[in-house]
């Protein structure tokens, strides 16, 4: 099932098949948003996720033949969640980023943007609206990556946090009480304005919640991801055979 499948009016599903074909779907489709992006307006901008999926992606790009077909000096890398920590720390979704490749690509450190995780959270949201606004001309990012937890967050929208309340910002600091730790993360309103929207979720563990977000009553309060994608910004969720088995059960 390698097909787009257009689940309902704003969300489509592909599964390119196990864990190692659906990375490497993952990575030739990054590659081509980004070539397709820098073709129609000269830059691509990016908002990067934390988690191991991304983290195989980002592998994936970096040893990628393709990867030589983007200019990356016309890249902006933004990041769509950040821990609350210094960048060398080992949680850091700016450090993983960068270790996992990123730090290998001819990306001018000046388009290069973390999210700041310490000090003042509030401020530190505001200048991060900032940059989006000054940086990316369009004002909307041409690639928000996500992923998904199985509890059903995504970027750092956790159930039951106030993030989740309609904010009129880009980016906001959310305090996790399951977890016990602020987190910074953009807002549903910015996800939900990128030119494109991509879900990757992998792994058997995702199977249920997956299968919960799609067919389950709307409740995006206990299931943050079921909020990501509209009909004029469809997202697209990248799913491996794993991860859509129950999903796809009864439909063979
Ligand atoms: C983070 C994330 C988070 C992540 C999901 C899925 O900073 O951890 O942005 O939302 O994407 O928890 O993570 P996996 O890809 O590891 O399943």
């Amino acid at each position: 099932m390698d097909k787009v499948i257009a689940f309902d009016e704003r969300r489509d599903v592909i599964v390119p098949g196990d864990y190692k074909t659906t990375i490497r779907y993952c990575v030739e489709l990054f590659l081509k948003i980004a070539q397709d992006a820098i073709k129609d307006h000269g830059y691509f901008a990016v908002a990067l996720s934390g988690g191991s999926t991304p983290k195989a992606i980002f592998h994936g790009i970096l040893a990628s033949e393709q990867k030589d077909l983007v200019d990356w000096s016309r890249v902006l890398l933004f990041w769509s969640d950040e821990r609350c920590v210094p960048h060398s720390h080992p949680d850091s979704n700016y450090r993983m980023a960068m270790e996992s490749g990123f730090s290998k690509l001819p990306i001018p450190k000046e388009n290069i943007f973390p999210i700041e995780g310490e000090g003042d959270l509030e401020v530190n949201a505001k200048n991060y609206e900032k940059l989006i606004r000054e940086k990316i001309p369009s004002k909307t990012f041409d690639l928000v990556m996500l992923g998904m937890g199985d509890d059903g967050h995504t970027a750092s929208l956790f159930p039951k946090t106030h993030a989740l309340h309609p904010n009129e910002r880009l980016v906001v600091p959310n305090f996790l009480p399951q977890k016990d730790v602020w987190r910074m993360t953009l807002t549903f309103d910015c996800i939900n304005s990128a030119r494109n929207i991509i879900l990757y979720v992998l792994g058997a563990n995702k199977a249920k919640m997956v299968k919960q977000v799609f067919t389950g009553p709307y409740d995006p309060d206990t299931y943050p991801v079921q909020r990501v994608g509209t009909a004029a910004h469809m997202a697209l969720w990248i799913l491996d055979n794993d991860a859509a088995d129950d999903l796809f059960k009864d439909k063979g």
